[in-house]
């Protein structure tokens, strides 16, 4: 197993390309089952999720093949309909087939995901959802057994007690689009990720409107054809290396990433002293003065994103004063709590909030990853820590972010993957 080492206290200065975004990747890939045909999806991160997703499709019996950035998807061949334990267990994401499985074939059998380090992260409204278009839902030996062979379009009210879905959007918008008549969502989740879907399902010959809002209503068309499409750039990618650019007290121009997708994140960022330069193609983040506290409370999109609270969290660690961080997507998301503790950090863990008093200085430690993100606030950290600090289990962060070293070294950190 790898571990990156850092060696803190080098600020990042210069320039760099944000990626495609890996939680639309993923469900746009899987939607190629909708029809039989050929596919050329560009701006694909290469990411362990994306490889992972490669090999559901080819389970199913799909060609799948990756060329840079570029995924070229033929589905025309003989599909499958069980997406196995061994593969679901590596991303929750997997069950992105259900949806297309059962409009293709009438036909899905999906393991359950099962637990995940940040809550226990239920699927109930994927299954209400599709079960309101008429499939036929058990759960049994860990799998959910769908049959449905003539979906059809109704009134669909798809908000949890956390809000609006992401996941449950996209699997029944993506269903809906071929069943019989007109389908509307109701407490849709409105993220970027959700309209990216959904464009390419426009491209691809579907009929939705209103994606981006509450409200979504699809006609169900006949038939679906394969297409070109352009992945959106990756809105957590960006805001992580954001503060990459304002714990190391360095300038960053993000070139491609899209500022508007980022509201929220962005006002946060100001407040705490950052400056952000609004460009062209992208903005730019510099850090030159004292990082002040700033509260925060994650929300659906457009709010600030639960994605992006672990990582923001490491900034305020270094805060002149007192911050209230409050998470309301995912319980249990605070697993970067005890090891940015283990550096140094003054946080205290209150349910569903944590309070962080400033300190002047992190230290280098070792410490260890527990999932995507929270990884990825302790990379921060140990950017602007002073001695080394020494990061095992990083697979976790090579789920979400290509070749984190390489790229952070390209803006003058000095970080390095070495074996266990
Ligand atoms: N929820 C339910 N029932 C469901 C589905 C969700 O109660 O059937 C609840 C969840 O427990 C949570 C809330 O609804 O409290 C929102 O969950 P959502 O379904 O929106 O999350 P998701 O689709 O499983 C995606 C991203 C996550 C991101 C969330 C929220 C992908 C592959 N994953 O997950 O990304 O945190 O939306 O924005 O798109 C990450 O990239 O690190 C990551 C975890």
């Amino acid at each position: 197993m790898d571990k990156l080492i850092i060696e803190g206290g080098h600020n990042l200065k210069g320039e760099i390309k944000i990626n495609g975004s890996k939680n639309s990747a993923l469900p746009i890939l899987v939607a190629t089952l909708l029809c039989e045909d050929e596919f050329v999806i560009e701006n694909v991160p290469l990411l362990r999720d994306i490889f992972t997703i490669k090999k559901v499709l080819e389970v199913l019996g799909v060609s799948v093949t990756i060329e840079g950035n570029t995924v070229k998807v033929d589905t025309r061949g003989a599909v499958g309909y069980e997406a196995p334990y061994e593969l679901v267990k590596q991303m929750r994401a997997s069950y992105y087939v259900l949806g297309p499985l059962l409009t293709r074939l009438g036909r899905a059998l999906v393991s359950l995901p099962g637990g995940c380090a940040i809550g226990t992260r239920p699927i109930n409204l994927h299954i209400q959802g599709l079960k309101k278009l008429g499939a036929d839902i058990s759960i049994t030996h860990g799998y959910i057994d769908a049959y449905g062979n003539k979906l059809k379009g109704t009134e669909i009210f798809l908000e949890g007690p956390n809000g609006s879905s992401v996941g449950a959007t996209i699997n029944v918008m993506t269903a809906a689009t071929l069943a019989s008549g007109c389908t509307t969502i109701e407490g849709a989740a409105m993220e970027p990720e959700v309209e990216d879907v959904a464009n390419f399902l426009i491209k691809c010959g579907a009929k939705i409107k209103g994606h981006g809002t509450r409200r979504i209503e699809i006609k169900g068309v006949k038939k679906l054809h394969g297409c070109e499409y352009k992945v959106i750039p990756d809105r957590i990618e960006a805001g992580t290396f954001a503060l990459g650019a304002a714990i190391s007290r360095g300038e960053v121009f993000l070139k491609g990433a899209s500022a508007s997708h980022l509201e929220a994140f962005i006002n946060k960022l100001k407040n705490a002293s950052a400056d952000i330069f609004l460009e062209k193609d992208g903005f730019t983040v510099k850090m030159d003065k004292d990082i002040r506290s700033t509260d925060i409370e994650t929300a659906p999109f457009p709010g600030f994103p639960t994605d992006m609270q672990a990582q923001f969290t490491a900034l305020l660690c270094l805060s002149t004063g007192v911050s209230v961080v409050r998470e309301t997507i995912f319980e249990d998301r605070f697993m970067h709590v005890s090891e940015l503790t283990r550096m140094g950090a003054d946080i205290r863990k209150e349910k569903d909030y944590v309070i962080i008093k400033g300190v002047p200085c992190l230290y280098g430690t070792r410490v260890m990853a527990s999932d995507l993100r929270a990884s990825a606030a302790l990379v921060l950290a140990g950017l602007s820590a002073s001695g080394t600090t020494e990061i095992s289990r990083i697979y976790h962060i090579d789920r979400g972010y290509e070749n984190i070293e390489k790229r952070l070294s390209g803006l003058g950190a000095h970080i390095w993957r070495q074996e266990e």
